[in-house]
């Protein structure tokens, strides 16, 4: 192993032959001592260096890598494996980075992955086997939840805070005389995300089925991340318009009017489409330039005919004691209509938003990740 005083950064070449790059202002900027000892913050002040600083030294010690500097006389002491791990140009080891499995019309019910509430609330090795089957595949199926209201949610705040929303920390899905919500309603709901109208629609949506006993009232949902894929290799144009073209949506009632531009399809910064925002219920008054509306229209309904078709749809029949768990922001969910004087309809729901999620898996990976931080 060797380190060498570059012009702009430190060089190490490794015993395997490969090298990396530490640029200076980095170095200093990452020096572990430069982060309160207690809560892991950064209490480096970037500015209290020259942007052109170099190191006026660097050895090795055993497997630390000590770098003197030239404006103070504390060395920067870095683990050799820690700073391997995390050189400039490497995405951070994310124990919650979790690859999507698609899926289509063709998953039965069968293959939702199944998990029941006693041991989600039990174990934490069960609830991290869930967090990520539930992450990989947007979906999942909770079971042997007890008869009362609050079940659903108890195994909800085993993953993290409740989304409070203008409906509730938590929700009734029942057909009401005066409803504020299509879903309130015996109505069909078509295919839809969630709450596309508000500034960050919520992440995971829990919906606990009390009763389902009315006629009608079957379950739809269907993978966006599938949709959309699989329209960015047939038309990528299309995909384009909608990734790229910010539409308005809009919810109101008595007491409120929350409204936000969204695009349909969002891509991470790696590229990767992470985010589908569709609720045709929620499109607000289509207010982009007529120039632009047909092209818009073209890639918008063939979005749309693509959730709608066989191929990409699942029914699933949801019964009192399951609740259905799913990635608002991927999974598209809707229902058939009911008949409400057969038989009692009623879910309960709540929200937990996707950083919550992913910091559980995080912190329940930390018993089988010991070296994580
Ligand atoms: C909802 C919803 C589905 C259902 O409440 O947002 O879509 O099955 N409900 O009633
Ligand atoms: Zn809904």
């Amino acid at each position: 192993m060797n380190i060498s005083l570059e012009p702009e950064c430190l060089s190490i070449q490794w015993a395997d032959d490969t090298t990396s790059a530490f640029p200076y202002l980095w170095l200093r900027d990452t020096d572990p001592a430069g982060f309160h000892p207690q809560t892991g913050e950064r209490t480096f002040d970037l500015t209290s260096v020259s942007p052109d600083i170099e190191a006026s030294s660097a050895s090795i010690e055993a497997d630390t890598l000590v770098i003197n500097w030239p404006d103070t006389s504390t060395p920067s002491r870095f683990s050799l494996d820690w700073i391997r791990r995390h050189q400039p140009g490497r995405p951070r080891n994310d124990p919650a980075f979790v690859s999507p499995r698609l899926w289509r019309g063709d998953l039965a019910g069968t293959d939702i992955a199944r998990f029941t509430a006693e041991e989600l609330l039990k174990s934490d090795i069960i609830l991290g086997e869930w967090l990520d089957a539930t992450k990989r595949d947007g979906l999942s199926i909770v079971e042997g939840l007890i008869d009362i209201i609050e079940a659903g949610q108890s195994v909800a705040m085993r993953v993290g805070h409740l989304r409070q929303t203008n409906f509730g920390t938590t929700f009734e899905v029942i057909s009401k005389s005066d409803p504020n919500n299509l879903a309130y309603t015996a109505e069909a709901l078509p295919l839809h995300t969630d709450l596309t109208n508000q500034e960050l629609p919520p992440g995971y949506q829990f919906l606990h089925c009390l009763a389902n006993e009315a006629m009608g009232g079957g379950s739809l949902f269907c993978d966006g991340f599938a949709v959309a894929n699989d329209l960015q290799d047939l038309a990528p144009d299309l995909v384009d318009r909608l990734a790229r073209t910010s539409v308005p949506f809009r919810f109101h009632d008595a007491d409120t009017d929350i409204r936000s531009r969204k695009h349909v399809i969002t891509r991470n910064g790696f590229g990767d489409i992470n985010e589908i925002c569709f609720n045709a219920h929620l499109a607000d008054i289509l207010d982009i330039d007529p120039e632009s509306l047909s092209s818009y229209y073209e890639a918008y309904r063939r979005f749309m005919g693509m959730t709608r078709s066989p191929e990409y749809q699942i029914n699933y029949r949801l019964e009192a004691g399951e609740m259905v768990v799913f990635d608002n922001r991927r999974v598209l969910h809707g229902r058939a209509a009911f008949e409400p004087g057969s038989g009692r309809r009623h879910l309960h729901g709540c929200y937990v938003d996707r950083a919550d999620w992913d910091s559980r898996l995080r912190v329940l990976s930390r018993a089988t990740l010991p070296t994580w931080k």
